[in-house]
C-alpha cells in the first residue's frame, strides 16, 4: 500500500497535467503549431499570381473591398467589371483592369469573364430603385448570368455577397431572391463557393436611402452585443471575405453568417479553421 505521501505526489502530479492539458485546451486552436498564421496565408495567396474580378466595385461595399484587396496586394491582376467605367484618383488603382459591359447582353461578354480564378459578387440593387421586376433582373439573372460566365471562364473560386435570412421559401420577395440566386450558383458547381449573408451593412451610404438610415440609428441605440448581431461595418464584412479566401478550405461550398463575418473580419493573426 503506497503511503499517504506518495499518494499526495502523485495527485499532484496528475493535478498539474490536468492544469497543462486545459491550459493547451484553452489556448486552443489559435495558437496551436499546426495552425497557419494569417500572413503566411496570404503570402502563400500572393505567391500564386492570381487574378480576381469584382462585380459591383462602385457599391458600398464592393469599393472597400477593392480598396482592401488592392492594400493587400493579393493579386497579380484586378478586374472590375461593371455597366460604367469609374475613375481613381490614388496610385493604388493605376493598374486595375475595368470592362464596361451590357448586364442585358452579358452573353456578348463573355470574354470579361474569362481567366479569373477568383470571383466577388457585391451586385445588387433595392425594390424601391429598381421596381420588383428590376430587383429581380439584377439581384438574380444578372448575379446568375455572371457567375455562369465566369464558371465557363475557368473561376474556381466564387464569392458571392447574400443577406442574412436568405430563403427561397421566404415570403419576402428580398429574402426569396437571395436564397434562390445563391441556390442557382450552387448548382454551377465551382471548385470552391462562398456565400456571405450580413445583417445590415455599416458604412456612409452617399445615396439616400432613408430606410437603411433609419435602421443604422437605430442600432447606434442598441447595446453594441444586440447591434453586432444585426449588422456588420462593410470594412469588416471586406477583410473577412478576404481573410476567407486566403485560408484553405475543404469545403465546395460555406455560408458565412453575420457572427462568422465578425470573427473573420476582425482576425489579424491566427484563423480558426
Ligand atoms: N445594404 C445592406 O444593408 C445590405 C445588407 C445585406 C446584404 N446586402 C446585399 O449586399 C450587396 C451589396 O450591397 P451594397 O449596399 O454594397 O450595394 P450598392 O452600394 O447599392 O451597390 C450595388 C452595386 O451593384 C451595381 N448595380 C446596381 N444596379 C445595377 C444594374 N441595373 N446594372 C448593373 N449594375 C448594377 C451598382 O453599380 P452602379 O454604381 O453603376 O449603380 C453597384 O456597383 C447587395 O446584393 C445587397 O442586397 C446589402
Amino acid at each position: 500500500m503506497p503511503g499517504p505521501a506518495a499518494l499526495s505526489a502523485g495527485a499532484a502530479v496528475a493535478l498539474v497535467a490536468v492544469l497543462l492539458l486545459a491550459r493547451r485546451e484553452e489556448a486552443g486552436p489559435e495558437t496551436g503549431p499546426s495552425k497557419p498564421k494569417l500572413p503566411k496565408l496570404r503570402e502563400d495567396f500572393k505567391m500564386q499570381n492570381k487574378s480576381v474580378f469584382i462585380l459591383g466595385a462602385s457599391g458600398e461595399s464592393g469599393k472597400v473591398l477593392l480598396k482592401e484587396i488592392l492594400e493587400q496586394n493579393l493579386f497579380a491582376r484586378v478586374t472590375l467589371i461593371g455597366r460604367r467605367k469609374l475613375t481613381f484618383e490614388e496610385e493604388a488603382y493605376k493598374n486595375v483592369n475595368q470592362e464596361v459591359v451590357d448586364f442585358e447582353k452579358l452573353e456578348d461578354y463573355a470574354s470579361a469573364f474569362q481567366g479569373h480564378d477568383v470571383g466577388f459578387c457585391c451586385l445588387g440593387t433595392t425594390r424601391s430603385k429598381a421596381g420588383a421586376e428590376g430587383f429581380v433582373r439584377v439581384d438574380r439573372d444578372y448575379v446568375l448570368k455572371s457567375a455562369e460566365l465566369a464558371k465557363s471562364g475557368g473561376c474556381k473560386h466564387f464569392n458571392l455577397l447574400s443577406s442574412k435570412g436568405a430563403d427561397k421559401s421566404s415570403n419576402f420577395l428580398y429574402l426569396q431572391v437571395k436564397g434562390d440566386v445563391e441556390a442557382r450558383v450552387g448548382e454551377l458547381k465551382f471548385d470552391r463557393y462562398s456565400i456571405f449573408r450580413p445583417g445590415v451593412l455599416l458604412c456612409n451610404r452617399q445615396e439616400s436611402r432613408p430606410g437603411e438610415w433609419l435602421i443604422r440609428k437605430f442600432f447606434g441605440f442598441l447595446p453594441d452585443s444586440w447591434a453586432s448581431g444585426h449588422s456588420v461595418p462593410v470594412s469588416t464584412l471586406a477583410r473577412a471575405m478576404l481573410n476567407n479566401m486566403v485560408r484553405p478550405s475543404d469545403k465546395q461550398m460555406e455560408i458565412l453568417d453575420n457572427k462568422a463575418i465578425h470573427d473573420l473580419g476582425k482576425a489579424h493573426g491566427v484563423l480558426k479553421p
